[in-house]
């Protein structure tokens, strides 16, 4: 019968397979089988049995005739219920298309096919296989049967998925990187210019209100260019004492607009919390995720509190600051809970989630030396508690350095909407302000100036020649020249750990420039 693994009977078969008997094996005349041919035959079936991977044998339509432990084995099912399936019951999805290539073989037009998919296990559960398939010829050349092997490829796939993943991850941070740039440099303008311009209106006029408008529309992009700066690693945290309240305090606004009138906002914040040694940009990307999630769980609106809290048991001298994030929504069943920190895990249909959120949180938090607790119920709503290591209450923190207007800062930043919105922004502030567009014409001005330069503010990444590039050649000149580097973004493995420098992240709110400026002036040693 066709289809047989009996190989004996197909003698011609053996030949082609390079057996190493120099005569060809077959029957006899009669139908006899030699002591030879036995012996041949028990060498294959050896082979056949104790092969690693699954074998079976298929008749023309694909109709198994039997299959090898290894097979049986690996899909589940024993070895005679493996006999009769045909090939089709063991794919997942039977597509048109594989059909196609099975009946090629049995035309005899193709000998060989090749595939990767996934194949059903008896149990229902799935795995990808590779699937080698082959056509027996008889003596006449026709298509006599199929021998069909089939390897477990389910890590192979696996460690290739890892691969990809990994690779999106380096092309989302390359476009990131590129587009951070650029992008940071507009949000500056368009910040510092709001804040420029809400100072000239009259509180409480409409036109303060649509201003103010514009800025949380800025901040919204600046926020969003750090959730990507995050993702790629690209972000440099800046870590400085900070108090979670006040963090919330200055998103409730943003917070409210975002999450729209049908959801309540609760703040409940604790009466007075040690600070946090962490980036606020980065607390405030904490806080916008987890809220935003809350938002997405109530699409039919309900409550959202968020509160913070002393932690004493946290370990680490100073105990912990908590901040909580609460909804009423509807709440993640125990799979969602299981992957919730997966990159590009999601619930959320195209367009509404890309499964970055919790990944960005908990790397933040991570490397703030924090720790993420999760209370969720299906339909029960779920709470969200970030714990951070509470530092010694600095008298310096939050409160106004004194003024060092009138001293004299070389601004150099090749973008111009930024540069003339922080040389207005510092000439505001009472100090004079030299402006270049380039490391070059920065030394030439730093060179012929009637006023000694008492700061250097640089942007980092400049054409021609770098902000760190720029400071070491000025340093030769004044080895004490204050320096204060702008970042969009860099990779940190550039910096150069020598050059004592004080950074700022782009985009800032004018109120951030001046502090940052006045403690760069204010540093101990300072005359
Ligand atoms: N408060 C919550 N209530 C219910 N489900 C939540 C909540 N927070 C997170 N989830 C679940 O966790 C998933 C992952 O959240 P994550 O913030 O990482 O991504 P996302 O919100 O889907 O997309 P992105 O934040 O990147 O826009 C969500 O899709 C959702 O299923
Ligand atoms: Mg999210």
């Amino acid at each position: 019968m066709a289809g047989s693994a009996d190989l004996a009977r197909t003698g011609f078969q053996e030949e082609r397979m390079g057996g190493t008997a120099k005569a060809p094996v077959r029957a006899n005349g009669r139908g006899e089988i030699t002591a030879l041919t036995r012996d041949r035959e028990q060498h294959f079936r050896a082979m056949f049995e104790g092969a690693a991977i699954g074998i079976c044998t298929c008749n023309l339509n694909g109709q198994i005739t039997e299959g090898n432990a290894a097979l049986s084995k690996m899909l589940g099912y024993r070895r005679e219920g493996l006999a009769g399936l045909h090939m089709w019951e063991l794919y997942r999805d039977d597509l048109p298309a594989d059909r196609r290539l099975f009946s090629e073989l049995e035309g005899g037009t193709e000998d060989f096919l090749k595939q990767e998919r996934y194949f059903r296990l008896k149990n229902g559960a799935c795995l990808w296989g590779q699937l080698t398939v082959s056509t027996v010829r008889d003596a006449e050349g026709n298509p006599s049967f199929l021998i069909a092997m089939l390897e477990d490829a389910t890590e192979s796939k696996r460690n290739a998925e890892r691969s990809r993943t990994a690779e999106k991850m380096e092309v989302i941070g390359r476009l990131a990187g590129g587009i951070a740039h650029d992008f940071n440099n507009l949000l500056t303008g368009v910040l510092l210019y709001c804040d420029l311009l809400s100072e000239g209106i009259e509180r409480g006029s409409r036109l303060l209100r649509h201003v103010q408008e514009i800025r949380l529309a800025g901040e919204q992009g600046a926020a969003l260019t750090q959730q990507l700066l995050a993702i790629a690693r690209k972000q440099v945290p800046q870590p400085r004492p900070i108090l979670l309240n006040e963090v919330v305090s200055s998103t409730e606004n943003m917070l409210r607009r975002l999450i729209g009138e049908q959801i309540e906002l609760v703040i409940a914040l604790a009466a007075d919390p040690r600070p946090v040694l962490a980036d606020e940009a980065q607390l405030r990307q904490v806080l916008l995720n987890l809220v935003l999630n809350a938002r997405d769980a109530m699409p039919h609106g309900g409550r959202i509190t968020v509160s913070t809290k002393a932690d004493r048991r946290f370990g680490g001298g100073h105990g912990g600051v908590c901040l909580m994030v609460e909804d009423t929504g509807c709440g993640m069943d125990d799979d969602t809970r299981a992957h919730l920190f997966e990159p590009f895990f999601t619930t959320k249909s195209p367009g509404h989630g890309t499964g970055l959120g919790l990944v960005t949180v908990k790397r933040i938090v991570s490397e703030a030396g924090g720790t993420i607790g999760i209370k969720s119920e299906t339909g029960l709503g779920t709470g969200i508690e970030v714990t951070l290591p509470a530092i010694e209450a600095s008298p310096a923190a939050g409160t106004p350095q004194r003024s060092r207007a009138g001293q004299t800062i070389l601004l150099v930043d090749d973008h111009s909407s930024a540069r003339n919105s922080i040389q207005r922004v510092l000439h505001h502030a009472g100090y004079r302000v030299l402006q270049a567009s380039g490391g070059r014409r920065a030394m030439k001005v730093f060179a012929e100036s009637e006023h000694r330069v008492d700061l250097l503010i640089a942007d980092w990444m400049m054409p021609g020649m770098s902000g760190q590039e720029l400071v070491a050649k000025l340093r030769q000149q004044n080895s004490e020249l204050r320096v204060l580097l702008i970042s969009g973004y860099h990779n940190p493995k550039d910096a150069k750990p020598d050059l004592s420098v004080e950074l700022i992240r782009k985009p800032f709110a004018s109120s951030a420039l001046i502090e940052r400026v006045r403690e760069v002036l204010d540093r101990k040693g300072d005359s």
